[in-house]
């Protein structure tokens, strides 16, 4: 399993390029043309907040080739700010499952690896920007390692 690491670092740098005009699926031009308020911490237990951390979750699934689906762990710091909308950042865990790519099942279905050559957590950082008046997400930002 050790070749997903430059993968991972390859998803990493792609969804780095924030700054310019959109190029991909993966990485979105946040386009933060009005002023932002403070970002303040909130409970890693909020649902906006866990409903974020799920999104990054999909986010690395959807640009990682892993054979199996990640899912988010824990949160372990959480801030929000107002920004067109609410933009989450989050400091997460998320770990390999026992669901196969392949099958598109639902996350809350999966459970974390028990085998240890499979067992697999990572340490990840992401920005969440949630639009609920148009009913998107986007996750401009995610580093994992
Ligand atoms: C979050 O956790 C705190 C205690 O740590 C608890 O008081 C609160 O009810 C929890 N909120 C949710 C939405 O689960
Ligand atoms: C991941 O991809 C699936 C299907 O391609 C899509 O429905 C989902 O919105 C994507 N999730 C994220 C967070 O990009
Ligand atoms: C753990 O996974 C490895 C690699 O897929 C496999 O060879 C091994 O049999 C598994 N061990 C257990 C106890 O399931």
């Amino acid at each position: 399993m050790r070749p997903a690491g430059a993968l991972l670092a390859l998803c990493g740098l792609v969804l780095s390029t924030t700054g310019g005009p959109a190029q991909d699926s993966c990485s979105q031009d946040l386009n933060a043309g009005v002023k932002p308020g403070f970002p303040k911490t909130i409970q890693t237990n909020d649902t906006g907040v866990r409903q974020a951390a799920r999104h990054s979750a999909e986010r690395f699934n959807n640009c990682t080739n892993d054979l199996f689906l990640f899912k988010e762990a824990r949160v372990l710091r959480a801030l929000v700010q107002i920004v067109k909308g609410l933009k989450y950042m989050l400091e997460l865990e998320i770990r390999r499952t026992t669901c196969k790519k392949t099958r598109h099942s639902d996350l809350d279905d999966c459970d974390f690896q028990t085998n240890h050559t499979l067992k697999w957590t990572l340490s990840c950082y992401s920005e969440v920007w949630v639009i609920p008046w148009l009913q998107k997400v986007e996750v401009p930002v995610l580093y994992c390692h």
